[in-house]
């Protein structure tokens, strides 16, 4: 169904853990996931019914974040009930690829049809320094066990850091040369522990076609502006949630670990769906939908959201 201003509303993320086996600096605080006022997490079976009710109004994408999804208990079983879902056209994951290596395959086998994998830097020192706790060996194994799987379109979601990997974006390029993947640069959102880190940590997109007009643009695929570098076998998506008008384009609905639909990664509404069935959860499925906020003011002030990235999910 569409929202007041107009958008289709197809894509459903749903985060199904807050925790994560990484710190990195930009989301979470040093010693992990303070307990906030939040409840536990959904149980499979509620993620489900939830996840039901939003295809019924016209949600065809559901992708799976967290944290990080790839810790969370049921992991398998979440990805097998979602993607029985009559009406459920893909079922995406996006994963900070640590734990690929043991459950690449079996995330093919239990449905998962496509993988996007965060990897801000392919320099060790720096991984680890970002992750506070990470090795990228890991995730580079877990890329291979990805392709090997059978995930063939990978998506790279790098987060582009002013004075961290400004200098590495030529590298990620160079990646898409031989690999059919689409590599993404994600301008950082000042929200939880980066929302009051100094201006040069934040760079726009368009500093990367400054740098790189040899790339040349393909049509735009929902909110990420795509391009080509001749020749390559991949592609490079920028996405601009701060330099861009990129609202107009958002097509999403959020569901929280703990069962709050948001309408806005950035907005402080939400609403509690846990516990509700029938009709009463598709009623208030589409009274979220229809109060989806319009845009956010992230070129005024920081993230209206109360949580942080890994409790929403990206
Ligand atoms: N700004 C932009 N992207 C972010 N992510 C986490 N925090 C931020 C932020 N403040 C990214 C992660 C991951 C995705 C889920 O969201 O790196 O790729
Ligand atoms: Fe974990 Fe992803 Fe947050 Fe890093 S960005 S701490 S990998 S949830």
């Amino acid at each position: 169904m569409k929202d007041l201003c107009g958008r289709q509303v197809d894509y459903l993320r749903i985060s199904i853990t807050d925790l994560c086996n990484y710190r990195c600096q930009y989301c979470m605080p040093p010693d992990g996931v303070q307990k906030g006022p939040h409840g536990a997490v959904l149980t499979p079976e509620e993620y489900a019914e939830i996840a039901r009710a939003a295809v019924s109004l016209g949600v065809k994408k559901l992708r799976l974040t967290g944290g990080e999804p790839l810790v969370r208990r049921g992991l398998l079983d979440i990805c097998r009930l979602l993607r029985a879902i009559p009406g459920v056209e893909e079922l995406c994951l996006t994963t900070n690829g640590s734990l690929l290596p043991d459950l690449a395959a079996p995330l093919r086998q239990a449905g998962v049809d496509r993988l996007n994998v965060s990897l801000d830097t392919l320099r060790p020192d720096r991984f680890a320094a970002m992750t506070r706790r990470g090795e990228l060996g890991d995730v580079l194994r877990g890329l291979e066990a990805a392709e090997a799987a059978g995930f063939d379109r990978l998506k790279l979601n790098c987060v582009l850091i002013g004075g961290f990997n400004d200098d590495e974006v030529g590298n990620f390029l160079a990646l898409t040369r031989e690999k059919p993947w689409e590599v993404r640069f994600i301008e950082l959102m000042p929200m939880g522990p980066c929302a009051h880190w100094e201006s040069s940590r934040f760079l726009s997109c368009d500093t990367i076609l400054d740098r790189f007009p040899q790339l040349e643009p393909l049509p735009s695929q929902g909110v990420a502006r795509r391009y080509q570098l001749p020749g390559a076998a991949g592609t490079v998506g920028l996405i601009s949630p701060l330099s861009h008008e990129f609202c107009a384009q958002c097509r999403r609905i959020r569901l929280t670990a703990d069962g709050h639909l948001k309408g806005c990664l950035h907005s402080a509404e939400e609403l509690p769906l846990r516990g509700l069935h029938g009709d009463a959860l598709v009623d208030a499925l589409r009274q979220g939908i229809l109060q989806k906020p319009a845009g956010h003011h992230l070129d005024r002030r920081p993230s209206d959201t109360p949580r942080d990235m890994n409790q929403i999910g990206g």
